[in-house]
């Protein structure tokens, strides 16, 4: 039997995957900040900003907000060739697609089970953007696309193009969509007076019915049974002086919510409610059946018919909310040019990011759309920081990303401005913005392992002591949880499971004190610089040396994997022509990063290398 590939796109080295090394993130408190007071009870300040590319820093977060994130936006560069004041743009296909899918991985893991992910691209990648995301995220859980309009025709120059390219699309995607709910009330607004006009009849009571035909529904195979009634009571509710009397008219509507209905005519093209109204006179009518599609599809309805034409409630395009009926507008994916204004883009944050910074309406609206309060966004193309800028304004957690220079000259004085309350611009009259809260920023620590001067792997000399037992924590799985009273429980894995990170040389009196106060009820993974005992009589210990221990987990040392093609590592198989021309030399090894051959004196992380003599 032939076996069918899976559809999927396929690109020059698309398995040649990294195998990323957890880096643990650095704090630069100079550079954090946060209000000088509260402003609210619900202040957030747990807001990160990290400082570097996104693919180590996403593999960073990954061990503490895997399952976490609520809503990703990306913007990443569209890959349109143009080279834009503030960062690179114009990749090779297949490089782009390779560097975006890799994110993509890191990305769709830390997505929350209800969460939901937004990329915004032009039509260079997006449909190749769009066979990728099905792959990852499965077809089933696409949710749309917007056409996002970013201008109108006029203005824009493109003379000879064939079609003025006036949009961008936004792919929306459920980490689940069975467990997947639209937060927003999509722009619901007050029931007006021309809509009471429309729906202004009340069903108090159907009466009686008696069953007058039945047929097989040709799409379900399910019996379709009609009903016509006597004795039904249908009223209709006043509007005389509707602007005069509107709350008493609204205190009508909202008791009688449900059952308020407008009669409809039906498209001859439908052919099931056609069949159904054939069989239906003057007077009330109602059809039992099993729906075949659309929003109510496998339920079983009655449906209503006054007069030969169907019943539309006003309860399936309205809501009753703090004692008035809003209307829930559906929301198309064409999001025009006049819905998001952008008329003052370039001063929005006060700085001027040209052609990359996106509207933050556009932004509050997707936010909206699909978090509340409280729930993490994250977007790891940050450029000038509008999304950080709307969820922080809405109340919403952060996490922005940003490896050029503009995360410092432009995504901090901008969240500054917010924090602080100085920034009345974009959204921030639409949610009545008063400033507070903060951020913490970051930066991709180094490399925990590093060669000495005779190419030995050893640990980083730039790591103190809680930097190693993070990174190792992260390495190993491990949650980084200090005890101030315990020292030998530096990350738990479970309520009973320790590690310890040490450089020292663990003795066999050592590891036996160390075995008694971990007790028969609990385990522990000591990694340690080297161990002279017979590790094996520890029934409750796991020994490990570093650097041996980690050496296979991952790539060290490689602090580059951003989209810029002059930063992408040379290829293994790159030859270097001889000096004299004649044939090729190996490459050149790339220079050290730190030797060990400096006159400092020994330090804490000399004992890495200690060979240990009873260890294996
Ligand atoms: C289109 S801009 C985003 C604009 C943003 N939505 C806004 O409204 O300001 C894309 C951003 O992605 C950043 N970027 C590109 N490659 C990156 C990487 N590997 N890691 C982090 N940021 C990256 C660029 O520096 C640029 O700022």
């Amino acid at each position: 039997m032939t076996k069918h590939p899976k559809l999927e796109l396929t690109w020059i080295g698309k398995e040649n995957r990294p195998k990323l090394e957890p880096r643990i993130l650095v704090e630069d408190p100079g550079k954090s900040y946060h209000a000088a007071h509260r402003v609210s009870e619900n202040d957030i300040f747990d807001n990160r900003l990290i400082f570097g590319d996104n693919l180590l820093a996403l593999k960073a977060l990954e061990q503490e907000f895997t399952g976490t994130i609520k809503c990703i936006y990306i913007d990443p560069p569209f890959n349109t060739g143009q080279a834009f004041e503030h960062y690179d743009d114009g990749l090779e296909h297949s490089t782009w697609l390779a560097m975006m899918s890799d994110r993509l991985d890191l990305l769709h893991r830390l997505l929350a089970p209800e969460g939901v992910f937004f990329v915004h691209l032009d039509q260079e990648e997006n449909h190749y953007m769009k066979v990728l995301l099905d792959e990852l995220f499965n077809r089933f859980n696409f949710l749309g696309q917007v056409a996002y309009e970013r201008s109108g025709v006029s203005g824009i120059g493109q003379g000879g193009a064939f079609l003025v390219n006036t949009h961008e699309y936004i792919l929306c995607y459920a980490k689940d969509k069975a467990r997947f709910h639209v937060e927003d009330d999509r722009g619901a607004t007050p029931l007006e007076p021309k809509d009471m006009k429309r729906y202004n009849r009340v069903l108090i009571d159907p009466g009686e019915r008696v069953e007058i035909e039945r047929f097989l529904a040709p799409s379900t195979g399910e019996p379709v049974v009609i009903y016509k009634h006597r004795g039904e009571q249908i009223e209709t509710i006043s509007l005389r002086k509707v602007e005069d009397r509107f709350d008493e008219i609204i205190g009508e509507y909202v008791k009688c919510f449900p059952k308020i209905f407008r009669n409809t005519s039906i498209q001859k093209e439908n052919e099931f409610q056609t069949r159904i109204l054939s069989h239906c006179g003057d007077g009330l009518y109602s059809a039992d059946y099993l729906v075949s599609r659309g929003k109510r599809e496998g339920e079983n309805i009655t449906a209503y018919y006054w007069n030969r034409q169907v019943f539309a409630w006003l309860s399936d395009t309205a809501e009753v909310r703090e004692g008035q009926i809003v209307k829930t507008n559906k929301l198309s994916d064409f999001w025009p040019h006049g819905d998001l204004p952008k008329a003052d883009l370039a001063n929005e944050g006060g700085v001027d990011f040209r052609r990359g910074k996106k509207p933050e309406t556009l932004l509050k609206r997707l936010v909206g759309l699909v978090t509340k309060p409280g729930d993490w966004v994250l977007d790891s193309f940050a450029g000038s920081g509008s999304t950080g800028a709307v969820a922080h304004k809405m109340g919403r957690r952060w996490i922005m990303i940003e490896l050029g220079e503009h995360c410092q000259t432009h995504i901090i004085p901008r969240m500054r401005k917010i924090i602080d309350g100085e920034d009345q611009g974009g959204v921030s009259k639409a949610v009545n913005w008063k400033g507070g809260g903060g951020f913490r920023y970051y930066k991709l620590g180094p490399s925990l392992i590093v060669k000495d001067e005779w190419d030995n792997p050893v640990i980083n000399p730039e790591f103190n002591a809680g930097m190693l037992a993070e990174a190792m924590c992260k390495l190993e799985g491990f949650t980084f949880e200090p005890n101030s009273e315990v020292y030998w429980q530096q990350g738990r894995s479970s309520e009973t499971d320790f590690i310890y990170v040490t450089t020292q040389m663990m003795t066999k009196e050592m590891l036996t004190k160390i075995s008694d106060e971990v007790g028969p009820n609990r385990s522990l993974l000591i990694c340690c610089g080297a161990y002279r005992a017979d590790v094996t009589q520890f029934e409750n210990l796991t020994v490990r040396k570093i650097p041996k221990a980690v050496l296979k987990k991952c790539e060290w040392g490689h602090d580059d994997y951003s989209l810029e093609i002059r930063n992408l590592p040379k290829s293994p198989q790159t030859a270097v022509p001889a000096e004299d021309g004649g044939g090729t030399q190996p490459p050149k090894r790339p220079a050290r990063k730190f030797g060990r051959g400096k006159d400092t004196g020994p330090t804490l992380f000399d004992m890495d290398t200690i060979n240990s003599t009873g260890g294996k």
